[in-house]
């Protein structure tokens, strides 16, 4: 995860250990991680008696099954400073099926203590717009992109039922057709005398969620 925007270093990487669950628990399967928040180590123990074998790695930040969302949250913090003073910042979650990712970016939305990453985020954002000067103005938007078997998905676009079945075809340039599949990503070098807008993902919806002035129904917009 990409946390801060430290002069040192830009890249933060955080661990985040899940607590075993019921169906290991029932199973009795005994745990090969060892994870240390306060010396932001994760031990892997292999084998028994002599053969035993310890592999330590250090992270940026180790998390471990007893650590609550907004623990994981509070490291970020500097990160949404920086978005606010212009620069762009990315928060990705890696790892293998039911390890934890959408528990941790999403969590239980409607739950104060179990919302995740994503939530925290706009909460975040929105707050500290809500402490901008009057004069300030601002706007926000928001995507929602899925890429699945590396084929891109608008999360945010109502696809009408013949187009969930489609075949994959590539988008004409310009089509802003909603479809399921077939959303291609670019890149925007520019020219000599104005800046592209780098890697985009051609055709994906952009929503406004809110502006300075009505920041309440930002508050209720920003989170469908
Ligand atoms: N830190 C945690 N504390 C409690 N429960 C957790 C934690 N992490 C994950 N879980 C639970 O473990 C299960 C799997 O987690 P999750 O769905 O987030 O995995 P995932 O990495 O998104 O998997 P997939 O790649 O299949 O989408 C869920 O029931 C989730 O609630
Ligand atoms: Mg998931």
């Amino acid at each position: 995860m990409s946390m801060s925007l430290d002069e040192s270093c830009s890249i933060e990487v955080a661990v985040r250990v899940r607590p075993m669950n019921a169906r290991e628990e029932e199973q009795g399967v005994l745990p090969i991680i060892n994870a240390s928040e306060e010396r932001k180590e994760v031990t892997i123990v292999r084998g028994g008696g002599n053969r035993q074998t310890r592999q330590t790695y250090t992270f940026d930040h180790v998390f471990t099954g007893y650590t609550t969302q907004s623990e994981v949250f509070d490291p970020m913090q500097p990160m949404i400073d920086s978005v606010m003073q212009g620069y762009e910042a990315t928060v990705f979650a890696y790892g293998q099926t039911g390890t934890g990712k959408t528990h941790t970016m999403e969590g239980d939305v409607m739950d104060p203590n179990e919302k995740g990453v994503i939530p925290r985020s706009v909460e975040a954002i929105f707050d500290r717009l809500g402490h901008k000067d009057k004069y300030s103005e601002f706007s926000v938007s928001a995507s929602y992109l899925e890429i699945y078997n590396e084929e891109l998905t608008d999360l945010l676009v109502e696809l009408p039922v013949t187009l969930k079945k489609a075949p994959v075809k590539p988008v004409p340039a310009g089509d802003k057709t909603p479809r399921e599949h077939g959303l291609n990503v670019m890149e925007d070098k520019g020219t000599s005398t104005k800046p592209g807008r780098g890697m985009f993902v051609q055709g994906l919806s952009e929503h406004t969620v809110g502006w300075s002035a009505v920041e309440t129904r930002c508050r209720a917009l920003a989170w469908p």
